[in-house]
């Protein structure tokens, strides 16, 4: 057991995290999907626990180990993670960490699709995007803590994303960084919100606890 839990800075608070990838099927043997392994999202969920909270943890795909005595929600598409967060929205911080697929098949068919009588395109259609609408339903003292994947600009990118979405914290990751990105055990992150900029590196593990220190240490 942690040095934290009961009297944590987190502690009576309820988390939500999002991890790992979605996957929009085209049809019952196909999908779209990315990389993630969900090893970011698991690594916020433990240190949130580790920190008291109440930890909720909805998830795409993966195949790393479930995180012991974490609430754990199995889901595949954007669709559906939208749904249990929506569930979930009443928690007082999400943390959005899922490489949640940005588009999807206009129609999926409820058959495998055959060669000969396919068509080579495929139809896509935007999905819902999450942390927006948490962003724009925000709740009193709710802190919504975003992803984001960058291969290029990446402050900017990000310090774009957090206004867009009206976030309070942005974990800006470099998919250019060797040490990092979606398989990686380690991460070199951008933790920044309206006023503050500080840059993490490490185990995912490591860099999860001091991105949850920096934002909650004065709670
Ligand atoms: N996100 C979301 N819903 C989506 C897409 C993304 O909630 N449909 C969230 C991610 O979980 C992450 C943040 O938004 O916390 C940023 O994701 P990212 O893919 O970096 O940004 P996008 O806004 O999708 O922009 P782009 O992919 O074009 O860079
Ligand atoms: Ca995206």
């Amino acid at each position: 057991l942690s040095q934290y839990r009961s009297n944590g800075p987190l502690a009576g608070k309820k988390v939500v995290v999002t991890a790992g990838p979605t996957r929009e099927h085209i049809d019952p043997v196909r999908f779209i999907s990315n990389p993630s392994s969900g090893k970011m999202g698991f690594a916020m969920a433990k240190a949130a626990q580790n920190m008291g909270a109440d930890v909720t943890l909805i998830h795409g795909p993966v195949t790393i180990e479930k995180p012991e005595g974490i609430t754990t929600i199995e889901i595949e598409s954007a669709q559906e993670l939208f749904e249990q967060v929506q569930n979930h929205s009443d928690a007082n911080v999400v943390i959005m960490a899922a490489a949640v697929s940005d588009f999807t098949p206009k129609e999926t068919h409820q058959q495998k699709v055959k060669k000969d009588k396919a068509d080579s395109s495929i139809q896509l259609k935007k999905t819902p995007d999450i942390l927006s609408w948490l962003g724009d339903h925000k709740n009193d003292g709710q802190i919504l803590i975003g992803f984001a994947m960058e291969t290029e600009n990446l402050l900017e990118n990000a310090k774009d994303k957090l206004e867009r979405k009206n976030a309070d914290w942005i974990v800006a990751n470099s998919l250019n960084d060797d040490d990092s990105g979606f398989a990686s055990d380690k991460n070199k992150v951008h933790l920044l919100s309206k006023n503050d900029s500080i840059q993490i590196e490490g185990l995912k593990s490591e860099v999860a606890r001091q991105v949850l220190s920096h934002i909650f240490k004065n709670s």
